[in-house]
């Protein structure tokens, strides 16, 4: 994931920075792409309501700067997390920007670690987090069905797989999409759909109002799972039970409305984002 830098000045050593200079990547994706304090509420009440007891473990799967997990060990004291990610660097942006800020009693909660998910090793834990779609890296069947019996073997006896899926008709579009952060603008490009083998390459953008810009701050290569396949993979790889949460819609505006139940039968949505419950 290497940005490359568009400016609109010349790179003369005197000029003053860009904004798209001076910004930090990282905190421009935890700005625009996560809400953690949504997600792990979210997680923690839909672990209740299905196992009616409180978790407590939780490992992060391509925990990137580990924003998630940092949020799991603030909200409860018997929280316990384990960030794992395969790139030191971004392990160690979120050792100096988000580990670095928890009170010591609650970091000594947390744990990250550079590893392959496909192979790791740690104790088994209450729940697993692959979210933001990265298990879309395995483009293979074989392969992601792999990774799926790795977190089930990584599960307490009833612990539950969170994951994420995006999909619609508009998820097959080579297209971009802009929202405005008032400091700067996330863009999200599908830039490459490949019908044969279901790859589709995507990439986050920024800009600024200076019109400096960040392109490809972000590089995704991913095979574009259907909800179908996901799910036959998860049985295959044992997990007991595997269910569908959509978001509902908002009467008044027609749009998404943040509350995700679980759904036997979903909507020809052109743009959804559903989380998948497995369990073992
Ligand atoms: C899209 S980021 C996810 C960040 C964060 N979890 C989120 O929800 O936004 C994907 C991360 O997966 C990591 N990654 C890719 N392949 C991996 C692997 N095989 N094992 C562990 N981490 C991996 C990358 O280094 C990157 O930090």
């Amino acid at each position: 994931m290497n940005p490359t830098r568009e400016t609109t000045q010349s790179s003369h050593s005197s000029r003053s920075l860009t904004l798209a200079e001076r910004a930090d990547r990282y905190a421009l994706y935890q700005r625009s792409v996560q809400d953690v304090a949504w997600e792990m509420h979210f997680v923690e009440q839909t672990f209740r309501a299905l196992r009616k007891r409180a978790p407590q473990q939780l490992r992060e799967d391509f925990c990137g700067t580990a924003l998630a997990a940092c949020e799991w060990v603030k909200r409860n004291r018997r929280h316990q997390a384990i960030g794992v990610d395969i790139d030191p660097a971004v392990l160690a942006w979120g050792r100096q920007h988000n580990v670095s800020r928890l009170a010591p009693r609650i970091a000594r909660r947390l744990r990250l670690l550079q590893a392959d998910v496909l192979t790791v090793q740690v104790p088994t834990v209450d729940i697993i987090l692959a979210f933001n779609f990265s298990y879309w890296i395995f483009k293979e069947r074989a392969l992601l069905r792999e990774y799926f019996r790795q977190v089930r073997q990584g599960l307490s006896a009833d612990g539950i797989f969170m994951l994420d899926a995006y999909g619609g008709y508009d998820a097959f579009r080579e297209m971009r999409e802009r929202e405005d952060f008032g400091r700067f603008t996330y863009v999200w490009e599908q830039a490459a759909y490949e019908p044969v083998s279901g790859q589709t390459t995507c990439h986050i953008h920024f800009s600024f109002p200076d019109g400096s810009r960040l392109r490809q701050a972000f590089s995704y290569h991913w095979r574009l799972w259907t909800l179908p396949e996901l799910r036959e993979l998860l049985a295959e790889a044992g997990f007991e039970k595997i269910t569908v949460y959509f978001e509902g819609t908002d009467a008044k505006t027609g749009e998404g409305n943040g509350v995700f139940q679980p759904t036997a039968r979903g909507k020809a949505d052109p743009a959804w984002i559903a989380y998948i419950m497995a369990q073992t």
